[in-house]
């Protein structure tokens, strides 16, 4: 069983970088991403690279590599499908919001649709790959969907969860750490091996069972974030005793046994995994009954949710107490640097905690529009008490400010020329740098009152 087509659902942040790679990879296979979203496949297919809807370093190059030679991008799913002997499912899975579990499982809503259009879209055998990070014991589901197939049709399906992360998501998949595939059906599982073996070494590429290979996305995820909530909490505590959380930090990971990554200390974690996929991970403990499990996820969240309140309190507090019709300069909007993603970013509530308060933003951030923004806020840019507008770079969010909130990390925000910034803001101005990225020396001179995460 060799592939030679693949059709991708979902032309999303995972999707679309993931299918490009492999096209690039592998230049003997014809790679076709489909997505119902014609204005999302349009800009995959914008001759000017610099507009793709996904911002990531790299991913123009691989595409202008690949794209009209064996990775195309189209509307035209059925038709994809039916050609395909290998179908991704890589669309979105979102925390449901109403109904049953609302507020913590998975919203399977997109799968499902996707997995019945491949039932009757697909030809002869085809291999049907979970990309998307799916509940333990989805396969079964799609599985059922599928059902044994029409006369002429017949599947495997495969778990094969992505780790990348935004911003280095190109290097996260050339070079990836491991590639995990579940399956029962060892045929489908080295079908699907053998594309990875092109570019990754064979120790690399794990094979489990499909129920192993879907929680072990959750709990991958649930680790990565319970790291961010342990440090964060860590800061809250450095800065009532006057301890350092980043010397506190490099003090932990130099021991091997811990690590020295994923321990920065920062306004809480964002994204669309993380989460999503801790609470759907709470809501299924729940439901096999292990009550203290769920309440011990949980509370990585609920750090991490406080987190955000809190850096938005304390600079209520030392603008002595309030910030109505006070300009206030935001410093990065996405949820992390390198990325256009916005999704679940702590700058949105941050923002709002501060808007509620009366302040007015003044917004930079290198990749995120105006409509984004818009959005995220659930308010268009406006002008007076409780507003917002976007600034053209950061002296113009400075412009009359009496305080700057650095909450992306993006490089730019660590070679600010602080006296020029400081320059045009109202005195006394204070920086609060949520991610312990500026220059705080050169910040300091410049005159500005710093604060600084986990720094007592
Ligand atoms: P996304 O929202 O960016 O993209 C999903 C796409 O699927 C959308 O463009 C949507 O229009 C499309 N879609 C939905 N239903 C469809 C259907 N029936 N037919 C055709 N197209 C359809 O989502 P994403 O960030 O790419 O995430 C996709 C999955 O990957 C999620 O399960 C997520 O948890 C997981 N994941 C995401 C990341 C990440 O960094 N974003 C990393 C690892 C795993
Ligand atoms: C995450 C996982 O890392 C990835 O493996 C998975 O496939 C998808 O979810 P992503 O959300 O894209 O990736 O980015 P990540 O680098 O994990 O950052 C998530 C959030 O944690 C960001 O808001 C980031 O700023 C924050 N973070 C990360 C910290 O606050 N401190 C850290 O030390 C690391």
């Amino acid at each position: 069983m060799r592939p030679r087509r693949i059709c991708c659902i979902g032309a999303g942040y995972v999707g679309g970088p993931t299918m490009a790679v492999i096209a690039d990879r592998c230049p003997d296979l014809t790679v076709t991403v489909v997505d119902l979203n014609a204005a999302r496949v349009a800009a995959w297919n914008d001759p000017d690279l610099s507009r793709l809807p996904v911002y990531e370093p790299g991913l123009d190059a691989v595409v202008g590599r690949c794209r009209g030679r064996n990775l195309f991008f189209s509307t035209a799913v059925e038709q994809a499908i039916a050609a395909a002997d290998m179908v991704f499912l890589s669309v979105n899975t979102p925390t449901k919001t109403r109904g049953l579990g609302a507020g913590q499982a998975s919203d399977l809503k997109w799968v499902e649709a996707s997995a019945r259009t491949v039932a009757e879209a697909a030809t002869g055998h085809t291999i049907v790959v979970e990309k998307s990070t799916l509940p333990v014991r989805t396969a079964e589901a799609i599985q059922a969907i599928l059902g044994s197939g029409r006369p002429g049709q017949s599947f495997s399906v495969l778990s094969n969860p992505e780790f990348l992360a935004e911003g280095t998501a190109i290097r996260d998949l050339e070079e990836p750490d491991r590639v995990l595939i579940g399956g029962a059906d060892p045929e489908a599982i080295e079908a699907l091996a053998a594309i990875y073996a092109r570019w990754v070494p064979q120790p690399r590429i794990l094979r489990t069972n499909l129920w192993s290979s879907e929680l072990s996305k959750l709990t991958a995820n649930a680790f990565l974030a319970q790291r961010i909530s342990s440090i964060n909490s860590i800061a809250a505590f450095c800065e009532a005793t006057g301890a350092d959380v980043s010397e506190v930090a490099r003090a932990i990971g130099a021991d091997t046994r811990i690590g020295e990554k994923f321990l920065q200390a920062g306004p809480g974690f964002g994204g669309s995994c993380f989460q999503k996929d801790i609470l759907n991970l709470v809501y299924l403990c729940r439901h096999y009954g292990l009550e203290e499990v769920a309440a011990y996820w949980e509370q990585v969240v609920r750090l991490n949710t406080w987190q955000q309140h809190r850096i938005a309190r304390l600079v209520v507090t030392r603008l002595f107490g309030t910030v109505t019709g006070k300009r206030i300069g935001l410093l990065g909007f996405a949820f992390k640097a390198d990325t256009n993603d916005t999704r679940e970013s702590p700058a949105i509530r941050i923002a709002r905690d501060l808007l509620e308060e009366g302040a007015q933003l003044q917004i930079v951030d290198p990749k995120v529009s105006e409509q984004q923004i818009t959005r995220d806020l659930g308010l268009p840019p406006g002008e007076g008490e409780g507003s917002w507008q976007l600034a053209s770079g950061v002296e113009a969010a400075a412009s009359g400010a009496d305080a700057l909130v650095l909450v992306t990390e993006w490089d730019v925000f660590a070679r600010i020329h602080w006296p020029a910034v400081v320059a045009v803001m109202r005195q006394p101005a204070w920086l609060f740098d949520a991610r312990g990225r500026a220059d705080e020396t050169a910040a300091r001179a410049a005159g500005l009152r710093v604060w600084r995460i986990g720094q007592g």
